[in-house]
């Protein structure tokens, strides 16, 4: 929403190592590692519902609750993905396959990431 779009753009190189952004068509956004799911179009898509990856049983259950990716959202999930996780399952036991917290800048991410979405 208030976030900064070129900036997260920047700071998207933090989440580079693990997700890349990539169309339907098969067009290349972001070159990135494949540890986590693409983040094309993840602004508005439904948690945890890339067919192609293999996600933790925490998305699947995040999936199950009906959450979709708000800007919000995403932003406090890149925060802490377990307490997020944990919050919106109400399972004080899940547990995200992705390690990396981000302190700050959460919200020029989630801007750039909004960017990058079908119209
Ligand atoms: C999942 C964003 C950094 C590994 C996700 C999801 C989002 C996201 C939105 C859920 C996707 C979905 O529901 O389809 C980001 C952003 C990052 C970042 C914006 C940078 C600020 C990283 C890094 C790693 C990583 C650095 C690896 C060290 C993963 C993995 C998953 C995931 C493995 C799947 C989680 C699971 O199945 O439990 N990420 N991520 N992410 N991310 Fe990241």
């Amino acid at each position: 929403q208030d976030g900064d779009i070129a900036k997260g753009e920047k700071e998207f190189r933090k989440c580079k190592a693990c997700h890349m952004i990539e169309s339907p068509e098969g067009e290349t956004i972001v070159k990135g590692g494949k540890t986590g799911p693409n983040l094309y179009g993840v602004i508005g898509r439904a948690a945890g519902s890339q067919e192609d990856f293999k996600y933790s049983d925490a998305l699947t259950e995040l999936n199950a609750t009906g959450e979709v990716w708000t800007s919000e959202d995403l932003a406090e999930y890149i925060t802490d993905p377990n307490t997020f996780v944990r919050e919106k399952t109400g399972d004080k036991k899940a547990k995200t396959k992705m390690t990396f917290k981000m302190r700050k800048n959460q919200a020029d991410v989630a801007a750039f990431l909004a960017s990058v979405s079908p119209d």
